[in-house]
């Protein structure tokens, strides 16, 4: 247990690093002025925060059904959670994907986005109850919760600046 817990933090680690390197060498080609940028720029402002503080959180607490690369859990293998998991995991990406970093994928813009998740934090919604039963520790912490509200107000700031967050 101990040693998987490791292991995929350290894949957690490794997934993280690339996205920032591969970030590192846009912002480089980027002209200093180049206007029409500026949304984007935004964007890649947020995800750099999201990486460094929100992202490790995520992936332990959410991926399993927002995001990707996470193996299933074990009970995934019997015949009625598999059919629930999977539309779990149907559902929350369509609502909210989170496989491949903010930007994030679903239906809504950014903002809202941001509001959806500042929502689910603060009435503690998020995991669904019945995910929380089969992995004791996946409730978020305090900190958590206080370090992810922060990069929300930072991202909310940034986004409403240029005109609502048309920003997909
Ligand atoms: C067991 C699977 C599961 C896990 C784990 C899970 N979610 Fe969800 N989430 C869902 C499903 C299914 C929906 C869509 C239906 C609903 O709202 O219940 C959803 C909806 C949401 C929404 C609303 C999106 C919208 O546009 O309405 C947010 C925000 C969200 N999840 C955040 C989180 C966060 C943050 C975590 C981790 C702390 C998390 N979820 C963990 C299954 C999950």
């Amino acid at each position: 247990m101990g040693m998987r817990r490791g292991l995929t933090l350290s894949l957690a680690a490794a997934m993280a690093g690339t996205a920032v390197w591969a970030h590192q060498g846009m912002k480089h080609a980027a002209a200093p002025e180049a206007s029409p940028a500026a949304g984007s720029r935004a964007l890649a402002r947020i995800n750099e925060a999201y990486l460094r503080q929100v992202r490790p959180i995520f992936f332990e607490k959410c991926f399993d059904c927002h995001g990707s690369g996470r193996p299933l859990p074990w009970y995934s293998r019997l015949p009625g959670p598999r059919q629930l998991i999977q539309y779990d995991i149907r559902t929350a990406r369509k609502h909210l994907d989170m496989g491949r970093d903010f930007p994030f994928g679903g239906h809504a813009s950014q903002l809202e986005h941001l509001k959806a998740l500042e929502e689910v934090l603060k009435d503690g919604s998020m995991p669904p109850w019945r995910y929380r039963v089969m992995h004791r520790g996946s409730k978020l912490l305090p900190q958590e919760i206080a370090a992810v509200l922060a990069w929300i107000d930072e991202g909310k700031k940034l986004l409403e600046t240029k005109e609502g967050g048309h920003d997909r």
